[in-house]
Parts: C-alpha cells; sequence; structure tokens
C-alpha cells in the first residue's frame, strides 16, 4: 500500500494510482455494505488501537465505526488519562499496545514523524491520522474519494486549495494524492501562510483567492491552525475573514457546479461563511461520510 512500509499508511507521497484506485474499489464496497447494513467482516478477529495524542472528533470515530464495521476488536486510548501522564514516552506506549495484541495501530499524533517513528519500533501496521504539520493521509483519501464518487475521474479537473496550507498536513496529503489522481492543483493564501516550493510538489500558487476560486471545480478550504501558529500570521480573524475567507459573494462568483470542501473542524465566520458552511454546493458532511468506507478500504489493506 505504501513503499515506505508494505502494509501501513504513513502518507500519501509515493502511493501509485493503482493502489489509490483500488483503495477506492474497496471503499466503495464498503460504503454498498454500510447502506445496506451488511459490512464485510473482514477484519473479524483482528485488534485495532486508536491512538490519539491529539485531539480529534471525526477522525477518531471514524476509524472506530469501520473498525468496528469490519468486525475487529478497537482498544481506544486517549493520551490525557493514559500513562503518559506519568512519562511514559511514545515508543514504549506503542510497543505495550502492540503486546496487548493490537494488529494495527492507529496513531494521531502533534508531531511531525511520529508515525514513521512508530513505524520502525512495532511489527504491526501503522495508521497515519495526522502528525502534526507532516501528512493526514486518511483525509486525502477521503476528500479524493468524494470528488471521484462525484466526477467520476479527477482528470481535467482543478481543485484550489485555500488558506493556512503552512500549517496544514491535510493540504500536503491532498496535493500528493490529487495530483497521483491527475487534477490540476491550485492553491492561494496569505502570503505568511503559502509555504516555498510548493511548484516542485505539483501545485501552482496563484497571487489571490479570487484567482484560485475562478478556476475552482473544487475549493478545498483550510481550517486556520491558530495552535499551530507560535505567533500571529495575520491581522485578525475578521481581516483573515474577509481577505481569505470563502464569503457569500465569493461564493456565488464560483463555478456554478463547483463544491466546497472542509476537513473540519470549521471556524464559522473565518474560513468560511456561516451561509456558506450550511449552504448547497458543499459536501462538508459528504466528505465525513465517505470517511467510514475509505477508513474500512485502508484498515482492510493494513490488517
Ligand atoms: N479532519 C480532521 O482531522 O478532523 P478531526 O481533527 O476532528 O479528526
Amino acid at each position: 500500500m505504501n513503499p515506505l512500509s508494505p502494509r501501513s499508511l504513513l502518507t500519501t507521497e509515493g502511493m501509485s494510482r493503482h493502489d489509490v484506485e483500488l483503495l477506492f474499489g474497496r471503499a466503495r464496497l464498503h460504503a454498498r455494505g454500510l447502506r445496506a447494513g451488511t459490512p464485510l467482516r473482514s477484519l473479524a478477529g483482528r485488534v485495532v488501537a486508536n491512538l490519539f495524542f491529539e485531539n480529534s472528533t471525526r477522525t477518531r470515530l471514524s476509524f472506530e465505526r469501520a473498525a468496528k464495521a469490519l468486525g475487529a476488536d478497537v482498544l481506544n486510548f486517549n493520551a490525557s488519562t493514559s500513562s503518559v501522564s506519568k512519562g511514559e514516552s511514545l515508543v514504549d506506549t506503542v510497543r505495550n499496545v502492540e503486546a496487548l495484541g493490537a494488529n494495527i495501530i492507529v496513531l494521531r499524533h502533534p508531531a511531525s514523524g511520529a508515525a514513521h517513528l512508530v513505524s520502525r519500533h512495532v511489527r504491526c501496521s501503522v495508521v497515519n491520522a495526522g502528525d502534526g504539520t507532516h501528512a493526514h493521509p486518511s483525509q486525502a483519501l477521503l476528500d479524493a474519494f468524494t470528488l471521484h464518487e462525484r466526477w467520476g475521474t479527477l482528470e481535467g479537473k482543478t481543485v484550489a486549495i485555500v488558506g493556512d496550507v503552512l500549517h496544514s498536513r491535510v493540504a500536503r496529503s491532498n496535493l500528493y494524492c490529487l495530483t497521483t489522481l491527475g487534477a490540476r492543483v491550485v492553491v492561494a493564501g496569505p502570503p505568511t501562510l503559502v509555504p516555498v516550493g510548493l511548484e516542485a510538489l505539483g501545485a501552482q500558487v496563484l497571487p489571490s483567492i479570487d484567482a484560485a476560486l475562478e478556476e475552482a471545480d473544487a475549493v478545498m478550504m483550510l481550517r486556520v491552525q491558530l495552535e499551530r501558529q507560535k505567533e500571529s500570521m495575520f491581522p485578525s480573524s475578521r481581516e483573515y475573514a474577509k481577505a481569505f475567507g470563502l464569503t457569500l459573494g465569493r461564493a456565488r462568483a464560483l463555478k456554478p457546479d463547483a463544491v466546497v470542501m472542509h476537513p473540519g473542524p470549521v471556524n464559522r465566520g473565518v474560513e468560511l461563511a456561516p451561509e456558506v458552511a450550511d449552504g448547497p454546493g458543499n459536501v462538508i458532511l459528504e466528505q465525513v461520510a465517505n470517511g467510514v468506507a475509505v477508513r474500512m478500504a485502508i484498515l482492510e489493506a493494513c490488517g
């Protein structure tokens, strides 16, 4: 599944189009099984451990739902109520979780590279559920799946990624995944939040959000990650919304069939005007729903 570790998912970087499309095929099957109330129990007897060292709603619940639907036993771990609070290291923690019988460790961690580190210290599979500002591969796969199901192909489509790209693991993972599937990716955001070197990864950086939106078949609005900013990178949330948010006016100027995406959680009134967050044309809850089937496919491939 991943060139770095055959039965782990650490990043979308280096995933082949064939691998992604195979995964989408399985996700489609799982989505049908979930709708019919007859999910495939292909992980019966396996143990999935959800290790979250950082807060999460969508990813944690989605992996739990996915693992249970596949018939796996699920161990849920919250760092704040674990022996991490007594000083136990990440490596000692995961080695103990593996000794408890985990076949797959799903890891979210604030440090970039944490999932790679863990994968070098355990024999079981590791799924990166978001590591610092580095990668969030399952989010990118569910985002791309959502567009693929809608369009049938990403070839010839333009996806605009807008906002705090600098701190966004979602942006990086999506960039790899979307370009692998043949989409053109354009990026725009505050100059302080758009890192250099994105062109080398296949993106086209545009000078303004309006230039990016004009061309977009889908617009992916990124969450402003205030918790990862050591200093203020823009004057105020209000000014950010005006200059870089998807206001109602900007949403009305999108192509008629353009879709609005957001990985969540949404800062209402900052990246998205409330009317846009709740309006037609956004597929935010479809992304969340698709996350279960896509994560079932990921766990199955790793299990
Ligand atoms: N998109 C996402 O990762 O959301 P959570 O932080 O709620 O898991």
